[in-house]
């Protein structure tokens, strides 16, 4: 990928500094560096595992892991804030992921190695590592920090086999293997960590997996904000619930409209095999499901199948304690949010005068209310901040990830961003002495930064005058 001079030259720098630390913990050179960012994600919020397209950019913060190969067979993983995320030791022959429950950090590393030993011909020939890995993605905001270390893992491994993966062989590959970790995620963060390039927005579609570049409008820049709640859709049920949701209201549909249901797992493929518009599937969901929560023993009615047989075949395990399902509201939630990524799409397209840029505000608003009201995946924090947002200016404002916690992201005219930092501070931050404490790191302004990529440290640029990593407020 080709990168400006100066962007060049700042990558081994940060590598350079990483590397002493890799030497001192290690007592040898790291062989390269590895690089792979977080995400911000403008529009399209819990769809990609329902195969439709959503619109990300890469955040100029990212993980980066230091990297040497050993003959020993044996992983060796550290991190650089070793007092909050202890050292790990294994066999590469024995990557053991445990699903459920709050994983712990060096897992999302083994998703990586897994994801490449599952798509290589010999896997015990796989060399033994020492990893030193560095976060500057802040984590459980929804901005996709473990991802990253998925991916960051997983280029590493590549790289110290000698091993040849397109990036978007590598994004499929990571997506699959973090469902190790018992989240069944889409491909979203995972394609937009392998596939970003410095400067632009991506759609991303899947199935199959494919990118292109979305020119943002030149009058508006994007502040992300963290609500203060810590999100990690790892530790509790809610995410697999969304997903499970969405899948017995495809599947209902399915049977209703007299389709094979039991492969049937995404509304895009549904939507595809009727050959109705969104706008019919929307009328469709709202014919066939009423408002209420729906019951077990509804469902497999409606699935004709018994109450055991969809709750032992048709429900993982995660959420097989559920007794109620959300199945009209999610659904809206999911065909529109299709609609309005498309919507931004073509504005965009249509280049970036004044009604324009307020067209592309108003979707990501409709984007949170649909986010909040219909897949509740929001909470009164997120909701708070957005409403400040909008209140001081901001084109548009949504949760931005999972949810529930997290960040948001606020599209506003270029030039006022300083006076809306400051706003946000006033109006969230500087309300309690917590806030205070945090509102440097959890508020900044961002461009869309370059996808993951191998660098190699050098010693020679230590003098060489340098710009800040990122743009932390
Ligand atoms: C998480 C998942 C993604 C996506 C988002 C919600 O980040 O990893 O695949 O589903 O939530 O849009």
């Amino acid at each position: 990928m080709m990168i400006g001079i100066d962007n060049e030259v700042r990558r081994f720098k940060e590598g350079n500094h990483l590397e002493k630390a890799f030497t001192e913990k290690y007592g040898h050179a790291a062989e390269f560096i590895a690089v792979a960012p977080g995400r911000v994600n403008l529009i399209g919020e819990h769809i990609d595992y329902h195969g439709y397209s959503v619109l990300p950019m890469a955040l100029s913060q990212s993980i980066r892991i230091a990297v040497s190969s050993n003959d020993s067979s044996q992983l060796h993983i550290s991190n650089t804030s070793g007092d909050k995320y202890k050292d790990y030791s294994g066999s590469i022959s024995d990557l053991d992921i445990k699903k459920g429950s709050a994983p712990s950090w060096h897992q999302y590393v083994l998703c990586g190695i897994k994801g490449v030993s599952e798509n290589v011909k010999n896997s015990e020939d796989l060399l033994g590592m020492n990893f030193l890995v560095e976060g500057q993605v802040p984590p459980n905001a929804g901005l996709s920090s473990s991802s990253a270390l998925v991916c960051c893992s997983a280029l590493a491994t590549t790289q110290a086999n000698k091993l040849s993966f397109t990036p978007s062989e590598l994004a499929s590959i990571c997506a699959s293997s973090e469902r190790h970790i018992g989240t069944e995620g889409g491909g979203m963060d995972q394609a937009i960590s392998f596939l970003a390039e410095e400067g632009k927005a991506k759609l991303i579609d899947f199935d199959p997996l494919k990118s292109s570049n979305v020119v943002l409008p030149q009058q508006v820049v994007f502040v992300v904000a963290h609500s203060g709640v810590e999100m990690n859709k790892a530790a509790t049920a809610d995410f697999n619930t969304r997903v499970a949701e969405g899948r017995l209201g495809v599947q209902i549909l399915a049977v209703i409209n007299n389709l094979e249901w039991k492969s049937m797992k995404k509304a895009k493929e549904l939507q595809k095999a009727l050959k109705r518009s969104t706008k019919e599937m929307l009328a469709l969901v709202a014919e066939t499901f009423h408002e209420e929560p729906y019951s077990l023993s509804e469902i497999s009615d409606l699935l004709e199948i018994s109450a055991e047989d969809l709750h032992s075949q048709h429900l993982s395990a995660s959420v097989q304690h559920l007794r109620s399902f959300e199945l009209r509201k999610r659904l809206r939630h999911v065909f529109t949010e299709a609609a309005r990524v498309e919507a931004f799409r073509d504005t965009c397209e249509g280049g970036g005068d004044l009604s324009g840029v307020q067209s592309l505000g108003d979707l990501m608003h409709d984007s949170h209310v649909s986010c909040r009201d219909d897949y509740e995946c929001s909470c009164p924090e997120l909701d708070e901040l957005v409403d400040l947002m909008m209140k001081n200016g901001a084109y548009g404002a949504r949760l931005t990830g999972a949810g529930w916690g997290g960040c948001a992201v606020a599209m506003v005219a270029k030039g006022s961003e300083d006076v809306f930092l400051r706003c946000l501070k006033k109006g969230f931050y500087e309300k309690d002495e917590e806030g205070r404490k945090r509102m440097d790191d959890a508020l900044f302004v961002t461009a869309p930064g370059a996808g993951a990529h191998v660098v190699f440290p050098r010693d020679d640029l230590d003098n060489v005058e340098l710009p800040p990593p990122n743009n932390f407020y």
